[in-house]
This record gives structure tokens, sequence and C-alpha cells, in this order.
């Protein structure tokens, strides 16, 4: 399969964010004065090989026609769902009748502003002749407890072969497209889409990425991009 093909990206960010718990969604809280879907969209945009980038976004969002990535060429809006999945998938029908089935789509969280276009390179590069597609992630570095009831550790759970799954996440458009179809019609709640592409029984491949490429998730991972940014402005 050729590396080349053409590529599009999702973003979903139609989450509310209530893990975070800020006064505004998270995708829309200010690093170095600037909002994060911004930084996460501008990650996007300086790979010029990315032909459009759909965002989902939640309904009665009146920010993102504030961004100055709302106006570029390259990008566009669609409603996003209840569940992520269905904000990707929404995103993905918007492509109808541009994109074909074995284009590639790159989806990535709108809470991750700290892409590396390295990491965004060694993905396309590192999956572009798969057949199944894959992902960035990271190898498990801490030592991992489950938890039992009254917030006591109930066993340790060997970290062995253990990743932590980030984004951009890259498949085929058919075939993740199919894949999320699946899922929301069985009610199978994924929270990323190689969980779906991993239930028609495929494996995606995993690329090393670098753990800086966090998501925003509780209220201290803001100061923490905003020191990745900030270092990397330096660099
Ligand atoms: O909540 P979490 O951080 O896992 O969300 C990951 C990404 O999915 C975020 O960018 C969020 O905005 C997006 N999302 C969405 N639609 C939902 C829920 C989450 O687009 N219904």
């Amino acid at each position: 399969m050729s590396a080349e093909g053409r590529r599009w990206a999702v973003v979903p960010a139609a989450g509310r964010g209530e893990r975070f718990g800020g006064r505004v969604p998270k995708q829309y809280e200010r690093i170095l004065g600037r909002p994060v879907l911004s930084w996460t969209l501008a990650a996007l945009l300086a790979e010029r090989s990315i032909r459009r980038v759909v965002v989902a976004l939640a309904e009665g969002d009146r920010r993102f026609g504030r961004l100055g990535e709302a106006g570029e060429a390259r990008v566009q809006a669609c409603p996003g769902g209840a569940e992520r999945s269905i904000s990707v998938a929404n995103a993905l029908e918007s492509l109808a009748g541009a994109a074909r089935d074995e284009d590639w789509v790159l989806v990535h969280d709108a809470a991750r502003p700290c892409l590396r276009t390295t990491d965004l390179r060694a993905l396309i590069d590192g999956v572009g002749r798969d057949s199944v597609g894959g992902l960035l992630a990271v190898p498990v570095g801490e030592t991992l407890k489950r938890a039992g009831s009254n917030g006591r550790v109930d066993r340790t759970v060997p970290r062995d072969g253990l990743w932590r799954a980030m984004t951009p996440q890259m498949f085929r458009y058919g075939l993740l497209k199919r894949a999320l179809a699946l899922c929301i019609d069985r009610e199978r709640n994924v929270t990323d889409e190689a969980a779906a592409i991993e239930a028609m029984g495929l494996r995606p491949r995993l690329v090393r990425g670098r753990g800086d490429n966090i998501k925003i998730t509780h209220p201290e991972d803001r100061g923490l991009a905003a020191a990745i940014l900030a270092a990397r402005a330096r660099e």
C-alpha cells in the first residue's frame, strides 16, 4: 500500500471537559494567551499535506468562530455528538463526497495542544504503509495500581507491554467510518478510534511519540502545557 495518499484531519472538540471543571470548556482555556484549540489547529495546519481539518463542535458553540484558525480555508466545522465517537463519525460524514475510502484520516484531540511536527511526521511515516493504521503512544513508565474499595490498592498491574494511547490516530477513511458506525450501532463505548478498529479484530500499529503530547484533562495540566509550549518557543 502506498505511503502517499490523501490526508484529512478530524478534531473532536465537542466535549464539556467535566473533569477539568473550568469556566469555559477546556478547549477554549487560554495557554500563554492563546486558546487550547488554536494551538491544536495550528499544529495540524503546519502539516501541509493535510487537505482539510474538520472540527466537531458542541451545540451552541460561539467561541470557535472567534479563533483565527476558524477563517482558514483548510478548516471547516461540523456538529459534534453526545459521545466522542459520534463527534468523530459526524466529522467523517461531513467529508463524504470529498474523501475516498482509501484516504488517510488523522483524528486528534482538541485538548492536545502540544503536538510536535516531528511526532506528526513520525506517525505519517510509521503508518503510511500499514494496512490497518495506527496511533502515537508512549510506553507506561510508572507502576500501575488497580484501586479497590475505600481508596486502597487492590493490586499492582504489571506495566510490561502497556502503552498510553495518544493522538493523532491515523486510519483509512472507509475503515474508520465502518468501525465507528458498528460501535455506535452496538452502543459500544470506545474512548479512542483505535478501540473501534480493534473491535473489528484488527491490530493498530503503535508509533512511539513524545510524552509531552499531553491531553489537558485536569486543572494542573494547563500549567504543564504552558511550560511545554514556552520551552518549545525558546528551543
Ligand atoms: O473528555 P476527553 O478529554 O477524553 O475528550 C477527548 C476529546 O474528545 C476532546 O477533544 C473533546 O472535546 C472531544 N469530545 C467530543 N465530543 C464529545 C466528548 C468529547 O468531541 N461528546
